[in-house]
């Protein structure tokens, strides 16, 4: 117990039968793929110092993809379009067929919620990511934890503050300078701002299920694998708390339990631990 300026301690969790997975760690590897790749390749103009640092085979990829996408572009006649950057959200709609976005919640003073602005989310789909700074268990969160409802508890202990204003996001920032590597990024925080680079990390605003609404997405735990592309990392909404080169970095996702349509609201279940 936390007993710091009349402050609250808050917990999200989800309970211990939920472990099982919706869909498999492939499935959530290859849609982030492709969605950071295909933002990748939109926003290829201010990738050019990335590019040089990496292997002449992956660049050659990218450079093959971006002009079998032009020819796509300039073959459906849309030739003064071509130099169009799309914004990330119709990046999503392109690549997954839906995209999302925050709005004022259909809940009562529930304050914001996440949507389908546009098409159909099929079932098992990956609809948010759970941004935030991760915390292993035995890690100080104790400042960063008072009075803030944005903290997520992995099954494993690991913790995941998705607060995107005051310490929180100072910790934020200074873990994502940390780990920069030059022009290589090694996760996103635009999260924190109003301009968001990957349209998937909202996840922290999805409201919890009530009687009348009932849970149409599920949290999934998921750990970048080591051999994630190093050019794809900055749209990662996620850094560990402490350098660590060793474990994987934790993400928590939220998938589908069945199809949802445009303009209908996320809804999750998850439970709180308040002290
Ligand atoms: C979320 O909703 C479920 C089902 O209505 C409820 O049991 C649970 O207590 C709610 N969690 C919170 C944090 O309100």
């Amino acid at each position: 117990k936390v007993g710091f300026a009349g402050g609250s301690w808050t917990l999200r969790y989800v309970p211990e039968e939920s472990k099982d997975k919706v869909i498999s760690d492939e499935d959530v590897l290859g849609t982030l793929l492709k969605v950071f790749q295909a933002l990748f390749l939109n926003d290829f103009d201010k990738q050019s110092e990335i590019l040089t640092m990496l292997p002449e085979p992956v660049k050659s990829k990218y450079q093959d993809l971006l002009a079998l996408e032009h020819q796509r572009v300039t073959l459906l006649e849309n030739r003064h379009q071509q130099q169009n950057i799309l914004k990330p959200e119709e990046i999503l709609y392109k690549t997954l067929g839906f995209s999302v976005a925050r709005a004022t919640s259909s809940l009562i003073s529930a304050g914001k919620g996440v949507f389908v602005t546009k098409g159909l989310v099929p079932k098992g789909a990956v609809v948010s990511m759970y941004p935030g700074t991760v915390y292993q268990k035995y890690e100080p969160i104790f400042f960063q934890s008072i009075g803030n409802p944005f903290i997520f508890r992995c099954l494993d202990g690991v913790l995941i503050d998705g607060n995107d204003k005051g310490i929180s996001k100072v910790v934020y920032r200074s873990c994502n300078g940390r780990d920069q590597l030059g022009p290589l990024k090694m996760s996103d925080s635009t999260w924190l701002t109003s301009e968001i680079n990957n349209p998937l990390a909202v996840g922290q605003y999805v409201n919890n299920c009530s009687n009348d609404r009932a849970a149409n997405v599920c949290y999934q735990e998921f750990d970048v694998p080591a051999v994630f592309p190093i050019e794809l990392k900055q749209y990662l909404p996620n850094i560990a708390y402490s350098y660590d080169k060793q474990s994987p970095l934790r993400c928590v996702v939220l998938v589908a339990l069945r199809d949802i349509n445009q303009g209908e609201e996320f809804f999750s279940n998850y439970y709180t631990i308040v002290s």
